[in-house]
């Protein structure tokens, strides 16, 4: 399988960082192997290409100057749209297409602003539906960031492989205890889900903690980078993990997750707090697990994987990053039921 080009993926819109991160200083980020530059101005979050027309250093270097950011080299000022509107000590207008950064679409949306490196803001789906579930106030969410050591294939097949957490999370999310779990794969041209009945009973007791008796599992993904991963109790959603991934470059992703659970009379603060502390081990366990996956794909130069039913997603989540709609059609089924011990 050849590795995936990210620049094919610049006309989709992408997580640049929580939008509490943007306050007095200019933030740097790479999307998608493009570094950028974005800071707040009194219209909203301005992401810029993160190099000075001028002498291409770093505008990340530089300070906001009101709604402008000022180049710390020499002193060169662009505002939200990247037009130069200064250039100390030139007189007149500072103003040319030459010296303008480039600058790119952006929208701010359930606390994170979100990038467009190339295409049609209007032509591009936005993956906000995908984030906002489960819908309404019934729920409070926060978001986590965090950086992975993998590549975007990998990390979105992590989120949502149900076979590794039997070993890597063993006890936390699984029990030793394995039961046939009837499993539903659904796939369109825009994404894939599996559902999993009777996965509750091989629960770990971080899983049995926050969910109680568990009905059913749904793990989807919405080609490009979006998953979500949803417990349901017998009366609807109980925890809901809402992820969209961002690829710095070929093997680091940033993520900014979504977590959602149901309001109760626990204020929100301290629930996230406990959620944090409970689900730090569980992090950890997989970032670890992908480094070192990372770690020996490089060492070896390339992959060579062998897979089996068990691998529900990675099927679907690779034919769609490479193949687009394309891939859809190639895979074929659009329903497909199996029976798998987990
Ligand atoms: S490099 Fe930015 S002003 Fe010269
Ligand atoms: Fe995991």
């Amino acid at each position: 399988m050849t590795e995936l080009a990210l620049s094919s993926l610049r006309a989709h819109w992408f997580a640049a960082c929580p939008s509490r991160a943007l306050r007095r200083r200019p933030l740097a980020r790479t999307v998608l192997g493009v570094p950028i530059v974005l800071f707040r101005t009194g219209d909203g979050v301005r992401p810029l290409l993160d190099r000075c027309p001028h002498r291409n250093r770093a505008l990340s270097d530089g300070a906001l100057c009101g709604d402008s950011l000022r180049c710390a080299y020499h002193g060169w000022r662009f505002d939200g749209e990247g037009r130069c509107v200064e250039v100390p000590g030139l007189p007149g207008a500072a103003d040319r297409p030459s010296r303008r950064a480039g600058a790119f679409p952006v929208a701010e949306r359930d606390g994170i602003a979100w990038v467009l490196l190339a295409g049609e803001p209007g032509a591009t789906r936005f993956p906000l539906h995908a984030l906002a579930h489960p819908a309404g106030a019934a729920f409070d969410r926060v978001l986590w960031t965090l950086r992975l050591q993998a590549s975007l294939t990998d990390a979105l097949e992590n989120l949502l492989d149900a076979a590794h957490p039997h070993f890597v999370h063993r006890g936390l999310l699984r029990s030793a205890r394995r039961r046939p779990t009837e499993v539903t794969v659904r796939r369109d041209a825009h994404g894939a889900s599996a559902e999993y009945r009777g996965d509750g009973a091989s629960a770990g007791w971080l899983s049995r903690l926050l969910e109680g008796e568990r009905a059913l599992t749904v793990a989807s993904y919405l080609a490009p980078a979006v998953a979500r991963l949803e417990y349901h109790g017998p009366r609807g959603p109980r925890f809901v993990v809402s992820v969209a991934f961002t690829p710095v470059d070929e093997r680091t992703c940033d993520v900014h997750a979504v977590v959602a659970t149901p309001r109760t009379v626990v204020p929100a603060f301290v629930k996230h707090a406990v959620l944090r502390a409970l689900f730090a081990p569980v992090i950890r366990q997989d970032a670890a697990a992908l480094a070192r996956q990372r770690w020996n794909l490089e060492r070896f130069g390339e992959p060579s994987f062998v897979s089996t039913p068990l691998d529900v997603m990675r099927p679907h989540i690779v034919s769609l990053l490479h193949g687009g709609a394309n891939g859809a059609a190639a895979n074929g089924v659009p329903e497909q039921r199996i029976v798998l011990d987990l």
